[in-house]
């Protein structure tokens, strides 16, 4: 028999109101409780800002330089990460399974780098992305190229399923060769996907009133990294991006293709969540890259 429960010594805090705190995420309030846990694992409470580490490109491109052997150059990288962005097949084939680091499936695909690559069709089930414990999956939309509806289909589809299951869409305005990355552009393709569904959008960053993005887009916007630059265009990209509205970065060859992917990560890291500014950055970059490198940490 169990002892029976001492009502004496019962405490109910009745003078005490129940704790209710907003959630943190631009947009994200009225989600579901494993929907915001999700972003949670991503997305940092403290900062309200996310460090993703993109390393899908090889479902279109194959082995890019960089991640030709994701185990050797990118898991020792892993513990500085706040979420991986990357495909299935990486994910069952080379991260280890006790490994904690929170992760967005890349959910779109199909033509390779040799095609028409805005031909995408939905290229993930979403329980599939349950089974493997994502926090999220992502999706191209090719907003005004040739496969615009299409692409546009292919994310609601996703957000339909994600949110049967409080699973979060990326959406990335994926831009095709003919069109300009300006600040004109970049709103209407944010808004669209936004306005379609998905609870985190990944975008380019654009010299320009890039602060019009951020602001007409209502919920929490990544900055995708883009071709390899030097190092301090590259943290002065992140850092006017954060600066500017962006809730963190989803970055892959400006970490992965650097001298130094681990110093430019710890870079980036302090220029999106703790406002480091872009030469000071620099700076921990070259003393980092420089430095005796630690033993890995576990992944
Ligand atoms: C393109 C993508 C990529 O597959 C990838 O995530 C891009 O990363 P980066 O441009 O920083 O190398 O989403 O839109």
């Amino acid at each position: 028999m169990p002892e029976a429960d001492s009502s004496e010594l019962k405490q109910f805090y009745e003078g005490v109101p129940q704790r209710r705190e907003a959630f943190f995420l631009k947009g994200s309030g009225a989600y579901d409780w494993g929907m915001q846990n999700r972003l949670a694992r991503v997305f940092d409470p403290a900062s309200g800002r996310t460090v993703m580490l993109a390393i899908d490109h090889g479902y279109f491109q194959g082995p890019t330089t960089g991640l030709e052997r994701v185990d050797v150059s990118i898991l020792p990288l892993v513990p500085q990460v706040d979420a991986l962005f990357l495909t299935r097949g990486i994910l069952r084939s080379v991260v280890p399974p006790a490994s904690r680091v929170p992760f967005f499936l890349r959910a779109s695909g199909g033509p390779s780098i040799l095609k028409e690559l805005s031909d995408e069709e939905i290229a993930l089930d979403v329980e599939d992305a349950l089974r493997l414990g994502a926090c999220g999956v992502g999706v191209q939309v090719f907003v005004g190229g040739p496969m615009e509806t299409k692409t546009v289909h292919n994310m609601t589809r996703l957000v339909d399923a994600g949110l049967r299951y409080g699973l979060p869409v990326l959406g990335v305005t994926a831009v095709g060769r003919e069109l300009t990355r300006d600040a004109k552009y970049l709103r209407l393709a944010c808004r669209i996907i936004a306005e379609l569904g998905a609870q985190v959008v990944k975008t380019y960053y654009c010299d320009e009133d890039f602060e019009t993005v951020t602001a007409s887009c209502p919920v929490p916007i990544v900055m995708a990294g883009g071709k390899k630059l030097p190092e301090l265009e590259a943290l002065e990209m992140a850092h006017r991006a954060v600066q500017e509205g962006a809730a963190g970065v989803d970055m892959g060859r400006n970490i992965f293709q650097s001298d130094a992917p681990g110093a430019m990560l710890a870079a980036v890291r302090k220029a999106v969540h703790e406002g480091l500014p872009p030469r000071q950055a620099l700076e921990l970059y070259e003393t980092l890259r420089h430095a005796p490198v630690p033993e890995p940490l576990g992944v």
